[in-house]
């Protein structure tokens, strides 16, 4: 019989991956629970106004829940009802004490350990899905195993899926990965998870690997993916001194087979809950290991992504006559990038707040991530926050795109440029609208590496 499953954490992750481990597994239930209450009333809730905007979650979502999808906050009853439980509970950056700014916060992970291991009431199958440093599903098998009744077989199954995206990623994956310990018991364990996912995945797409490769390839393809934005972004303060055109330079890496031409656009920096903090957690373990070298090499990819957020807002003050105090500006977008409301890292709150320092008067505008942007800016005074960018552009001085959302070269720029003060300044830093169009209007335009 196939085997019923938990989720612990019912965020980005536990959330969509379940639902669409549900859909694909009809004849398996799957539960979700989370500490936190108004999340799961907010999964259970009759107008499904879930917690996170996904696009094609709600339908998956209408189509499981109440069959085989249960959300609830009934941890106990979960780890008891279940042989194979998920981890998805929150790790991010440290912010005290040792590894402080670099190593994860394991709290939350922890306790869940312990939760699993006192409720438990026979074997389970614990499956590691937050990001966590590599080794520490050797510690959860300590705190697991050590003194315990039952016995835990500990795996790890990183998360690939991106925001915006994640119902597609989940469904046509790249790879699904499963590491497990290569003996008798782990690779049992093993084969448990790929079942799960093989009702969908072609096998030759699920990868498995002992614990420490999966864990640490989560880390690396992070890294890998942030390192591709870092340096596309130092090309492009380049092509703007020298005046190549950077969405050129990148159409042509690209076509190199060798390199492809994913993850080559020029913009903001990046941002999000995975990219910093991976690769801090990267630093930290080279670090540890005395690999100073190639600690210093990963830390370049954060800083040049900071530096990012730093020049545009060199660029504006220099093109708006070496003065922002009290201008008008408008950012388009807040959340981290388009079709999600999620604002973890994004590139526009260091720029809101450089801004800010500069006494702008801020209006944030975003068709998904004003409540977020409200309350990462709550400490600051001045801001306004207006969903309808026409109202949101009344007399501003410049419009900065911060995000790439469709509709934005969709928007009546006409319209906008007769609603501004002039000169009108559009910076562009996702380079997604029509320059020469905006520029025939009367715009003054700046764009990303050119
Ligand atoms: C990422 C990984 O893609 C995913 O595999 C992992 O599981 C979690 O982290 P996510 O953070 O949701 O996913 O978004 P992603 O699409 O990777 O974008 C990250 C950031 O990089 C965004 O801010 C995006 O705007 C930026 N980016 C991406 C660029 O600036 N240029 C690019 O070419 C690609
Ligand atoms: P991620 O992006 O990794 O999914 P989120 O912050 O979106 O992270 O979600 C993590 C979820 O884990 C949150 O809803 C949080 O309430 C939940 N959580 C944290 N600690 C525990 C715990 N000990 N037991 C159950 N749920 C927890």
């Amino acid at each position: 019989m196939n085997k019923n499953i938990v989720c612990i954490g019912a965020g980005y992750i536990g959330g969509p991956t379940m639902a669409v481990i549900a859909k694909m597994n009809p004849d398996r239930k799957v539960l979700v629970v989370d500490i936190n209450k108004d999340r799961i009333s907010a999964w259970n809730s009759p107008d499904y106004a879930l917690p996170i905007y996904e696009p094609g979650l709600v339908d998956v979502v209408k189509e499981v829940r109440g069959k085989n999808l249960f959300f609830s906050t009934d941890i106990k009853g979960a780890v008891k009802e279940c042989d194979i439980v998920f981890v998805g509970v929150n790790t991010p950056t440290k912010m005290f004490g040792r590894g402080a700014g670099r190593a994860s916060d394991l709290q939350y992970w922890e306790a869940t350990a312990r939760d699993i291991k006192e409720y438990a009431d026979g074997d389970k199958i614990v499956i590691e899905k937050s990001t966590l440093p590599v080794r520490t599903a050797a510690a959860m098998d300590a705190i697991l195993n050590t003194h315990a009744k039952y016995r835990f077989t500990v795996l790890s199954n990183p998360e690939f899926l991106a925001e915006g995206t994640a119902i597609k990623d989940l469904l046509e994956p790249d790879r699904v990965l499963i590491g497990g310990p290569q003996d008798d018991v782990g690779i049992a364990a093993i084969n448990e998870a790929v079942d799960i996912y093989a009702s969908w995945v072609p096998r030759d797409r699920i990868l498995t690997t002992n614990v420490w490769s999966a864990e640490l390839t989560k880390l690396a393809a992070n890294a890998f993916l942030a390192q591709r934005v870092s340096s596309i972004n130092a090309i492009a303060g380049l092509c703007e001194a020298t005046g190549a055109d950077v969405d050129e330079v990148a159409r042509v890496i690209g076509a190199d087979r060798r390199i492809g031409p994913k993850f080559l656009k020029a913009g903001p920096g990046f941002g999000g809950s995975c990219f910093k903090k991976d690769v801090l957690n990267l630093v930290y373990l080279c670090e540890t290991f005395g690999l100073h070298t190639a600690a210093e090499y990963w830390i370049g990819v954060i800083k040049m992504n900071e530096h990012q957020q730093e020049r545009i807002v060199s660029r504006l003050f220099r093109e708006m006559f070496n003065t922002l105090a009290n201008k008008k500006i408008a950012l388009f977008g807040f959340a981290f990038k388009a079709d999600t409301g999620d604002t973890r890292e994004t590139p526009a709150g260091k720029v809101a707040r450089l801004l800010a320092d500069e006494h702008v008067r801020l209006v944030i505008t975003d068709p998904k991530a004003l409540v977020n942007a409200r309350r990462d800016l709550a400490d600051l005074d001045g801001v306004s926050y207006i969903e309808d960018e026409y109202k949101a552009v009344e007399s501003a001085d410049a419009v900065v795109v911060m995000t790439d959302w469709r509709h934005y070269p969709a928007l009546d720029w006409r319209r906008i440029y007769g609603a501004m003060r002039k000169p009108a300044l559009v910076f562009d830093t996702r380079n997604c609208l029509d320059a020469a169009a905006l520029r025939k209007i009367g715009f003054k335009v700046l764009n990303i590496g050119k």
